[in-house]
């Protein structure tokens, strides 16, 4: 009797223990997924960043600035590392926004990325002005030396050479081309790798999930390989609309840069939910937009997103982000290019002036539907 009294007694007690883990666990699963932010959300899986531009940088959008400590574990610089802003003249090297930048990465414990090192666009004039190959050489050497070498173990990724091909997957004839021929590419990475031995290393592109561009890609990374250069990663910068590019075309990218034994990395996410000149008949790529301006046919929400929109958006987001946890083993970051609509470069590009709605947050900061899916994705996962 005493003995079976002692039995229920214990069974009482580990089914109240029981049950009070089980509350416990349940509470705690709860405030985690209350808590739940991008980075740590994907905490497991890759980094997740924005882009930041000088008001974050400088510290004056104190509101993004809050976001931006929140949400994310990693930050690109959008504009202040380009070659015209840190490097304008050829003994004049401009630190100040660069500075910040870094300091504010490392406020918030992030991996922080430079962009770009070497690019056509956005270049110091007197880099146009070169017109001998020994000279460029110099000139890459003394920009990359002194930049990376600078920021030696405190800027943990490198853009190294960004936008060097064409849409065919052949070189773009940048002036770096021109000049020095195709070997300036190996030249910049074996330049950075000498003053940043540590530092990760990357080719940065658009509209790389093309087959042909990826077969141009392809052979870059192999042909530096071949030479025994370092190059960690390949760049997909991601700046796609509600219909394209297929899932497909992106995974087949993805497959192909891993194979080549480098990470894969998305670098300027945005999905642009407006209509574009070239979708239109007979307005050539090459035409100037600005007829464009201030057509209410082109920017049909200045306002809000019709809901309609806002739930395409957020699926088309929710399928990319099902896709990337798919190959997260391949994928080491996922950079958002902008903090908020308000923010991003697509309200002035291709047609000025209009109101895009490409990123997870709105205008005043909240996050939207699509922000929603990837962590309710994240939670399924
Ligand atoms: O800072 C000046 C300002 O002083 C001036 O009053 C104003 C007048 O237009 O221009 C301001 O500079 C603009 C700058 O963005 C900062 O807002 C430039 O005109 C404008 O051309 C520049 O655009 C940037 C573009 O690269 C060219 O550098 C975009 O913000 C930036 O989002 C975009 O980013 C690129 C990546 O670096 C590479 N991949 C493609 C991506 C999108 O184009």
């Amino acid at each position: 009797m005493k003995i079976n009294f002692k039995i229920t007694t214990l069974l009482l007690l580990f089914m109240v223990s029981a049950i009070s883990c089980e509350k416990k666990e349940e509470v705690e699963k709860q405030v985690n997924e209350e808590t739940l932010t991008l980075k740590s959300a994907f905490s497991d899986d890759f980094f997740v960043g924005s882009a930041v531009n000088d008001n974050h940088i400088n510290g004056k959008d104190t509101l993004a600035l809050q976001l931006i400590g929140k949400e994310f574990n990693t930050l690109t610089p959008e504009n202040i590392m380009k070659w015209m802003n840190i490097h304008p003249e050829e003994n004049t090297f401009n630190y100040n926004m660069s500075d910040q930048y870094v300091a504010l990465g490392e406020k918030n414990t992030m991996h922080i990325v430079g962009h770009t090192l070497v690019w056509h666009s956005q270049l110091a004039p007197y880099i146009n002005t070169i017109s001998d190959s020994a000279t460029m050489a110099e000139n890459l050497k003394s920009h990359i030396n002194t930049i990376v070498g600078k920021y030696k173990g405190r800027i943990h990724s490198w853009d190294v050479v960004n936008e060097a091909l064409n849409e065919d997957g052949t070189l773009r004839e940048s002036i770096f081309l021109k000049v020095m021929g195709k070997d300036y590419i190996n030249y910049a990475f074996q330049l950075a790798a000498l003053a940043d031995p540590a530092a990760e290393l990357n080719y940065n592109d658009y509209n790389l999930w093309k087959p042909e561009k990826r077969a141009g890609v392809v052979q870059l990374v192999k042909d530096l390989q071949a030479k025994g250069t370092k190059i960690d990663g390949v760049g997909m910068q991601a700046h796609w609309s509600l219909e394209g590019p297929s899932l497909e075309d992106i995974e087949n990218s993805i497959i192909a840069y891993s194979d080549l034994g480098v990470k894969v990395m998305f670098t300027e996410l945005d999905i642009t939910v407006l209509p574009n000149p070239w979708d239109l008949n007979g307005a050539a790529v090459e035409q100037s937009y600005e007829q464009f301006e201030g057509d209410p046919k082109m920017n049909p929400y200045p306002n809000t997103l019709p809901d309609s929109i806002q739930n395409k958006l957020a699926k088309r987001y929710e399928d990319i982000f099902n896709l990337f946890l798919k190959h997260k083993d391949k994928i080491s970051r996922v950079t958002f290019w902008g903090v908020h609509d308000g923010q991003s470069w697509l309200n002035d590009w291709p047609i000025k002036g209009r109101t895009n709605h490409p990123l997870l947050f709105d205008r005043k900061l909240n996050p939207k539907k699509a922000y929603q899916q990837i962590i309710e994705l994240k939670k399924q996962n």
